[in-house]
């Protein structure tokens, strides 16, 4: 049977959409939040589609590096009525705007600390006036980045999120809810949560570069699923960091498709020959295991497994949670919709079907709504809410510093090939100075 366990805030699972009732009322209440995005990518496009299920906001900013890109965010922001965006070139412009009362920062690794940094400036210096800001995983390339991010935010004294949209993708929340109450009450606490996000690889070059992303899959997509692995085994609507006491990191990475000559050359052609992946290649293939204590005294374990050398339909995300009497899973893939194209039908490329989609025919399956489906629409919610309520969001930075801990001794078990105690004081106090060999450009795999 089940010890006595940190009592839920309210007894339910605030980032479950249904049960967010009193703290919508609240929201309700009080005014709009004016978000500005910085960045102008990938994920701020998927942000801008999302902020559609977010009745309380508005896109009011947009600032990238690429004049195009700003202007094609805003006009999505436009077309999609979720706001009439002003572009900025420059962040620190941009968070003096009074129509900008929170940022989204969704630039690239490499340039995380510098954006956060002109934020923090711009806050405590009196010139700028926000409620929060929300950053996108991972938190840093390092734990001192994240250390660093971290420590500028609370200066500031800003509220702050952690973008970790798989904590909020309803499939997930829900089968949670569910199995915890159901399962979880009757026959004790879950044991192993198995979590896995794949796909054939990235879109842009800074992700392929071990010093600009800070390493490889494990650092670009292990950070999603270390998080969700804390999220399943956690009761709902208690922090993970008071529930899990993390015992041991073990991991292995490899490079097993792009470091292959035929496909490193196609790195290199795509993307020019800063992407090298015959002499400095990054992990396409990572697996850790997770040990934990819980707040029962009980061993629990998560299991992460990430690939860019994944090739099916598309980005597959995969989600087990067990326990002694009851089970949950989740596959992103398993959609209710699919297409069945024949032979004859010669299809443009594209991602019109699912995220990082491989083909054009045969059965395949349609994710009508990704940015739902993947928690980018209650992730935002979430955050705008708290944000207009004065409250910190469930997922707060310290999360984030949390997940890059876990990532940093992964890298370490990887790089030498033993099992890290993050009992032993001494051993968690070096991963503060870490950098992995991904990172620094001097990883070999198979040595
Ligand atoms: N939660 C998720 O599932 C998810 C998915 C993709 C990316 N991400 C994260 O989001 C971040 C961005 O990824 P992306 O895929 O959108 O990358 P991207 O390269 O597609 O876009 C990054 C954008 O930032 C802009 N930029 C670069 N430097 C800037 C600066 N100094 N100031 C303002 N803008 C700047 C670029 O012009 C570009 O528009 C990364 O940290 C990544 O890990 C998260």
């Amino acid at each position: 049977m089940t010890a006595d366990r940190p009592r839920a805030v309210g007894g339910r699972d605030p980032r479950h959409p249904s049960t967010d009732l009193e703290s919508n009322v609240t929201a309700q209440a009080s005014d709009r939040l004016g978000v500005g995005i910085v960045g102008s990518g990938f994920i701020a496009d998927f942000h801008t589609r999302a902020f559609r299920g977010v009745r309380d906001a508005d896109v009011t900013a947009v600032c990238g590096r690429t004049e195009s890109s700003v202007r094609g965010v805003c006009d999505l922001a436009r077309e999609l009525r979720v706001g009439d965006p002003t572009p900025y070139a420059d962040i620190r412009e941009m968070v003096r705007d009074p129509a900008v009362d929170a940022v989204w920062i969704t630039t690239p690794n490499h340039v995380r600390l510098e954006t956060v940094r002109a934020v923090a400036e711009e806050v405590s210096s009196g010139r700028a006036s926000l409620r929060g800001i929300a950053v996108e995983k991972p938190l840093g390339r390092t734990v001192a980045e994240a250390e660093e991010v971290m420590r500028l935010v609370q200066d500031a004294g800003l509220l702050h999120g952690y973008l970790e949209n798989q904590v909020f993708a309803p499939g997930v929340t829900r089968a949670h809810d569910l199995v915890w109450s159901r399962g979880a009450g009757a026959a004790g606490s879950p044991y192993l949560a198995r979590c896995a996000e794949e796909h054939s690889g990235p879109h842009k070059a800074w992700f392929w570069q071990g010093e600009k992303q800070g390493g490889g899959v494990l650092n670009d997509m292990m950070c999603h699923s270390v998080e969700a692995g804390r999220f399943l085994l956690t009761p709902p609507g208690v922090p993970s960091s008071e529930w899990l006491t993390p015992v041991s990191v073990d991991a292995t990475i490899a490079c097993l498709k792009w470091s292959r000559p035929a496909y490193a050359d196609e790195l290199m052609r795509r993307y020019g020959p800063e992407v090298d992946y015959r002499g400095r290649p990054s992990e396409d293939y990572a697996r850790a295991t997770i040990v934990f204590r819980n707040g029962d005294g009980d061993e629990v374990v998560a299991e992460g497994t990430t690939s860019w050398s994944y090739v099916g339909a598309g980005l597959r995300l995969s989600f087990e949670l067990l326990g002694p009497e009851y089970a949950m899973q989740v596959n992103s893939l398993d959609t209710e919709a699919k297409v069945f194209l024949s032979r004859e039908i010669a299809g443009k490329q594209g991602e019109d079907l699912v995220e990082k989609q491989n083909a054009e025919g045969g059965l395949m399956p349609i994710l009508p709504d990704e940015a739902g489906a993947y928690g980018y629409t209650e992730e935002d919610r979430h955050m705008v809410t708290r944000f207009l309520e004065g409250r910190s969001p469930d997922e707060g930075l310290d999360d984030g510093l949390q997940v890059t801990r876990l990532l940093m001794a992964a890298y370490l078990s990887a790089q030498e090939g033993r099992r890290i105690d993050l009992t032993d004081a001494a051993q968690t106090a070096k991963l503060s100075g870490f950098v992995p060999e991904v990172a620094q450009g001097t990883w070999r795999p198979g040595h």
